[in-house]
C-alpha cells in the first residue's frame, strides 16, 4: 500500500484542484483496505497449516497441554496465560499480547522474536502461510456474549466514575483508594501493583485480565473469586459491563 500511496501523479496540482482533499483521503482508504485483504489470510488453508503444530499443541475446546499449551482462543490472549502449563520464564516475563502481527513475528522465527523461548520450532517461511494459520487460529475461540459486544469506551469511563472510582484511580500513577490502581491492568496478570496489598485470593488467582473476565469479576465480585478484598454489589447491565472493559483496554 506504501507504494501505491506514495506513487503520487505528475498531473497532482491539477488533481488537487478537481479532488477535494475528502476524496483523497477516500482514494488513500481504498489504497488501505486493499493492502488489508492481500494479508488477510484463508481459514481452511491455515489448518492445513496447522498440521506442522499439532504434534506439540491441541487447538480443542478444553484440549490438553501437550509440549506446548493449548492454543485455543489464543488470538489476542495474553502470553503465558494457559492455566496449568509450565511456561518458560521468556515466555512469562514477555508482557506480550498475541496480536496478529506479533503472532506472524513469533511463527516467523519464534527464537528470534522471543529469546529463550523453550518452543522449538524452526518457524514459517511464507508469509501467506502464517497469514492463513492466524485466520485459522481465529476461528478458534469463545464469543462469549460480552466478547461479542466490544463495549464503548467514551460510555465506559463515565460508568467507571459511577461505579468504581470510590475505591479506584484509572491515570498512570494514581493514587491508592480502597481498591488498587487500574492503570494498565487490562491485559496484564493480576495483583501486580507492588504497592497494593492485595488479598491472598487474588495474589494466587493466576489470573490474566481479559475482557471475558474482567466482565465476569465486574458482575459479582464475590462469587467471581472467592476472598477477594473487592467488595461491591456488581455491575447488573452486561452492556455497561463491556463497556467499562473497552475503557480499562484503553489505559496503557
Ligand atoms: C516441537 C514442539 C512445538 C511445535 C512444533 C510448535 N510449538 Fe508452539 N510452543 C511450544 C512450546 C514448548 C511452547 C512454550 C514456549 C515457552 O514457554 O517459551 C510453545 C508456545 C507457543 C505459543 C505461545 C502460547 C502462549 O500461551 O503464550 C504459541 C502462540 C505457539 N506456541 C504457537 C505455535 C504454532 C501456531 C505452531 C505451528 C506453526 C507451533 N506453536 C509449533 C512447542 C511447539
Ligand atoms: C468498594 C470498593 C470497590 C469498588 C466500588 C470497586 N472495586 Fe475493584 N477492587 C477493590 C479492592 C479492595 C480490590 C482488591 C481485591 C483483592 O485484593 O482481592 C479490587 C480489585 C480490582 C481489580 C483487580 C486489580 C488487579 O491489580 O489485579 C480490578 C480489575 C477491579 N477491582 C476493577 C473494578 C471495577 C472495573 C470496578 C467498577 C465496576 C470496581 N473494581 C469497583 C475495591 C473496589
Amino acid at each position: 500500500m506504501t507504494a501505491r500511496a506514495m506513487r503520487v501523479p505528475a498531473s497532482w496540482e491539477n488533481r488537487m484542484r478537481y479532488l477535494g482533499a475528502a476524496s483523497l483521503i477516500a482514494v488513500l482508504a481504498i489504497g488501505l483496505s486493499v493492502s488489508t485483504a492481500i494479508a488477510s489470510g484463508d481459514p481452511v488453508k491455515g489448518k492445513r497449516v496447522a498440521k506442522k503444530c499439532t504434534a506439540c499443541h491441541t487447538m480443542n475446546k478444553g484440549g490438553k497441554n501437550r509440549l506446548g499449551p493449548s492454543l485455543y482462543g489464543i488470538v489476542n490472549q495474553p502470553a503465558a496465560a494457559v492455566p496449568g502449563y509450565r511456561y518458560s520464564k521468556a515466555m512469562k516475563a514477555s508482557g506480550v499480547v498475541w496480536t496478529e502481527p506479533a503472532l506472524s513475528a513469533f511463527f516467523a522465527k519464534p527464537k528470534k522474536f522471543m529469546k529463550g523461548t523453550k518452543m522449538s520450532f524452526r518457524g514459517i517461511k511464507s508469509a501467506q502461510q502464517r497469514a492463513d494459520l492466524i485466520a485459522y487460529l481465529k476461528t478458534l475461540g469463545d464469543t462469549a456474549p460480552a466478547a461479542a459486544n466490544h463495549g464503548d469506551p467514551t460510555k465506559g469511563k463515565v460508568a467507571a466514575v459511577e461505579h468504581c472510582a470510590v475505591c479506584h484511580s484509572f491515570e498512570a500513577g494514581g493514587k491508592l483508594v480502597f481498591g488498587p490502581n487500574l492503570f494498565d491492568t487490562h491485559g496484564k496478570p493480576a495483583a501486580r501493583d507492588s504497592d497494593y496489598d492485595y488479598s491472598d485470593a487474588l495474589k494466587s488467582a493466576g489470573l490474566v485480565w481479559t475482557d471475558a473476565n474482567l466482565t465476569e469479576f465486574m458482575a459479582n465480585p464475590e462469587q467471581f473469586l472467592k476472598g477477594t478484598k473487592a467488595r461491591f454489589p456488581g455491575v447488573k447491565d452486561a452492556n455497561t459491563r463491556a463497556d467499562i472493559a473497552a475503557y480499562l483496554r484503553t489505559l496503557k
